[in-house]
């Protein structure tokens, strides 16, 4: 009797990073993204596509963690200084338009705009979001909790959906959550001189950011004993076998979370617990994994204030006010946008 040998379809290696034509093309920048970023050595996906429904239902809940102190403090921090910001935004009066970037639920900055409307501030809000979902809890939560405010949601990314400036208003982009920390140093400057662009002289862009503190603190944000903050990171794997074919096996993988506090750097990790071979029909590739080998999925930079000023200066800004919260450093900071 003659033994059929059954051998797995063959597959493109990683090397050849040519997107798959069986990529639908609004997949495609995902798919590339991905391709690249699995073929790589480390391995490495971005943080900007946790985000679909359930990764940001995922990361609300992060927000509510005993553990992850940035929400807790900055939002405290809105709520106390919120006439203090609306006075260092210097807007001589002039209706206000608020553009915010990755505004996630908006949970935070209903309490400013609340506390600038009560101060007599014209406030129009643009919450700008990927996520379809968190646009909609943000709009439900405003309509509910402050009928008066007018709120224009905008899906897409920060740059394919900032709108044309009025004429007769000022505009105040914000950067909350440390979402800057998410870059680079490079990243972030690239990023806020594209956000310059978007800006006139005068206008403003509020940055929320964490700065350097206790090791311990910091890392326990990124690990909590919930392990939500890993179903999280996890999560990252089930889009991309549910939108890009793939056939990860979430037990294969761990959450793995450090701080390095030489660099003021936490990272995240997704760690393959053996050897493994992932593939994706749709993208017409495998991937191997070895016992231990990782994705890198994110880092999130702790900042000093020397560092900010630097960062903001070369991005054509200059910080016009600084507001710190002593006991567990975080601060919030305007930038002015220069000629
Ligand atoms: C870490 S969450 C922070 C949410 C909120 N700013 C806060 O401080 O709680 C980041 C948010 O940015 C959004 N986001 C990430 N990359 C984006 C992009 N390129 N364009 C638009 N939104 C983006 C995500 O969907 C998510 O809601």
């Amino acid at each position: 009797m003659t033994r059929r040998r059954h051998t797995a379809p063959a597959m493109r290696p990683a090397r050849d990073t040519t997107p798959s034509p069986a990529i639908a093309p609004e997949l495609r920048g995902f798919a590339d993204d991905v391709l690249a970023g699995l073929s790589g050595n480390p391995k490495r996906l971005s943080s900007k596509y946790f985000y679909d429904d359930r990764g940001s239902r995922l990361f609300e809940r992060i927000m509510r963690l005993p553990s992850y102190y940035p929400t807790r403090v900055e939002a405290a921090m809105l709520r106390r200084h919120a006439k203090d910001l609306l006075d260092a935004l210097d807007t001589g009066g002039s209706p206000i338009e608020m553009l915010e970037l990755g505004s996630g639920d908006g949970r935070k900055t209903l309490a400013l705009c609340r506390a600038w409307l009560k101060a007599g501030a014209e406030l129009v809000y643009r919450p700008m979001d990927i996520s379809a979902q968190a646009l909609e809890h943000l709009g439900a939560r405003m309509a509910r909790q402050l009928p008066a405010l007018t709120v224009h949601p905008l899906c897409g990314d920060y740059f394919q959906t900032w709108p044309i400036p009025s004429a007769r208003r000022r505009q105040v982009a914000l950067f909350l959550g440390s979402n800057i920390g998410n870059f680079t140093d490079t990243e972030a400057a690239r990023f806020l001189r594209r956000v310059r662009v978007h800006l006139r002289v005068g206008d403003s862009l509020l940055l929320g950011l964490d700065l350097r503190k206790d090791p311990h603190t910091v890392l326990a944000a990124y690990d909590d004993p919930e392990g939500v903050t890993a179903a999280f990171n996890l999560n990252l794997l089930r889009r991309l076998n549910r939108e890009l074919g793939m056939d990860f096996d979430l037990k294969r993988f761990r959450h793995y979370a450090s701080y390095c506090p030489l660099q003021g750097v936490a990272r995240s990790f997704l760690v393959s617990q053996v050897r493994q071979t992932v593939r994706s029909h749709l993208l017409d590739h495998a991937f191997e994994f070895g016992a231990g080998e990782f994705i890198y999925t994110e880092q999130s930079q702790k900042y000093e204030r020397t560092g900010v000023e630097a960062l903001a200066q070369g991005s054509g800004f200059e910080v016009k006010a600084w507001f710190e919260d002593p006991a567990l450093p975080y601060a919030l900071v305007v930038c002015r946008a220069t000629g």
